[in-house]
């Protein structure tokens, strides 16, 4: 299989590094403390989809917060960091992010799909939620995707 290293040291918190992994953007997001405090406040029963789409964890768990955010390498979730397939589940655009659209995460320009600050569609025609690829820290500041 193949698997990737990336860099995230100079990943500040607000900021997203984009990679190209497979052939797909990943985006690699360090949220803000706001990010993850309003993304948590989120009831999971108010998603268009409920799933976390997180191939780290088992199918169809639920889209909360922390299912959808990595821990870092000490195993802690601190909800700081956000991997995800940067590939709008309608028709294959790629979001624009930085707080972009009306959930503050992700906003599809192509037919109008916003994404929440964890990448969970909120409204527009995308069906699920952005994908989370298998990911994990190896050690403090290098992440391994595939
Ligand atoms: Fe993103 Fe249609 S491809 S909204």
């Amino acid at each position: 299989a193949s698997q990737l290293r990336v860099d995230v040291s100079g990943v500040e918190p607000g900021t997203q590094l984009t990679v190209l992994f497979l052939g797909k953007p990943v985006f690699v997001r360090r949220r803000t403390a706001d990010e993850i405090a309003d993304s948590q406040s989120v009831d999971v029963s108010d998603l268009v989809d409920p799933e976390a789409r997180n191939a780290n964890i088992p199918d169809g768990s639920d889209a909360s917060d922390a299912n959808r955010t990595l821990p870092d390498f000490s195993g802690e979730n601190t909800g700081e960091w956000l991997v995800q397939i940067g590939v709008c589940t309608h028709l294959g655009c790629v979001p624009i992010g930085d707080g972009a659209g009306d959930f503050g995460g992700w906003f599809c320009p192509c037919h109008g799909s916003h994404y929440d600050a964890a990448g969970r569609i909120r409204r527009g025609p995308a069906p699920e939620n952005l994908p989370i690829p298998a990911a994990e820290f190896i050690d403090d500041s290098t992440l391994l995707l595939g």
